[in-house]
């Protein structure tokens, strides 16, 4: 059973969207939630929503891309609550545009916000779950990773966000502080610019079909002790359907050349061999052999 009685938890950028869904349902199974947004007023209002619910909730407004403020934002959750057992890495910004569309200032706060905000916190906050010996770290990724039309540095940032819930739970042994990440879908102010860069365009797209809530339950259910041997994962949510997305992973069949390989001999393998086996692009499903 899911349930997060007693745990401090620090969720980012949660003052609106889904991760107010995932402070809310947090709190209703029993953490003690830090609220954090760089949106002071309404990191407040959720805090403040939650406290009136008689659970435990402070806000803690901060720019999570900056490395002090990350730090001070997971020593409030220490201050306050005495650990911290749980962080949720979900701020983030997103924009629809193409590569030759995009400003450098626009290139650098996609990547800052998504990477550097997913990075700074846990850098801190790992330090204190070792010393107690748990914590649960989810990361929030999107099926734009997978590349989708003018989401390059988007899905490039959330590429990044996979890459390092791979490499921590490598870092540290399953056990003890577990990494995850999920691959959300809501109907929120981030997906209105999708819409409108659609409509720009003369065309529509089907509207999202989940509201922030529906994703609360996979959250809650990361961060909690149901999810132990849990790790390393990414996990989707979209409609109605809950998915593993596979790993990246070399693909048989490999190719061995007695020698250094030279030009000819790669046009010759992709000739023989690799033009039969070449990815398709984009968001997809495989599927698996049966169990
Ligand atoms: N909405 C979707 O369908 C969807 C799909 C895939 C992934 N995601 C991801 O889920 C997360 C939440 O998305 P959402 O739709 O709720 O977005 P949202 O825009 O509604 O909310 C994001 C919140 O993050 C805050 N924020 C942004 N930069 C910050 C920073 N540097 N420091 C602190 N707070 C910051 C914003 O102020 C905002 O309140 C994001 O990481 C997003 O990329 C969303």
């Amino acid at each position: 059973m899911v349930k997060l009685e007693g745990k401090a938890i620090v969720i980012t950028g949660a003052g609106r969207g889904i991760g107010a869904a995932y402070a809310r349902a947090a709190a209703a199974l029993g953490a003690r939630v830090v609220v954090n947004d760089r949106d002071a007023a309404a990191a407040e209002e959720v805090a403040a929503g939650i406290r009136a619910t008689g659970a435990a909730a402070v806000s803690h407004p901060c720019d999570v891309a900056q490395w002090e403020p990350a730090r001070a934002l997971v020593e409030r959750c220490v201050q306050e609550f005495g650990a911290i057992d749980g962080l949720v890495n979900n701020a983030g910004v997103f924009r629809m545009e193409r590569i030759h569309e995009m400003t450098e200032a626009a290139c650098r706060m996609t990547l800052e916000v998504n990477v550097l905000g997913t990075m700074f916190p846990s850098a801190h906050a790992i330090g204190h779950m070792q010393r107690a010996g748990r914590g649960a770290i989810v990361n929030v990724t999107s099926g734009a990773q997978m590349g989708l039309v003018a989401m390059g540095a988007y899905g490039a940032s959330k590429g990044a966000v996979a890459s390092l819930t791979y490499a921590w739970a490598a870092d540290l042994p399953a056990g003890t502080i577990r990494v995850n990440a999920v691959s959300p879908s809501g109907a929120t102010q981030m997906g209105e610019h999708n819409v409108g860069y659609y409509r720009d365009r003369g065309q529509t797209i089907a509207p999202n079909p989940n509201t922030p809530e529906d994703n609360a339950p996979l959250v809650c259910y990361l961060l909690s002790d149901a999810a132990a041997g849990v790790h390393g994962q990414v996990v989707r949510i979209h409609g109605r359907k809950l998915a593993l997305v596979s790993h990246p992973a070399v693909l048989e069949p490999v190719q061995e050349h007695p020698s250094a390989w030279t030009s000819d001999a790669i046009e010759e393998a992709f000739a023989r061999v690799f033009c039969a086996h070449l990815q398709p692009v984009g968001l997809r499903h495989v599927r698996q052999s049966p169990a």
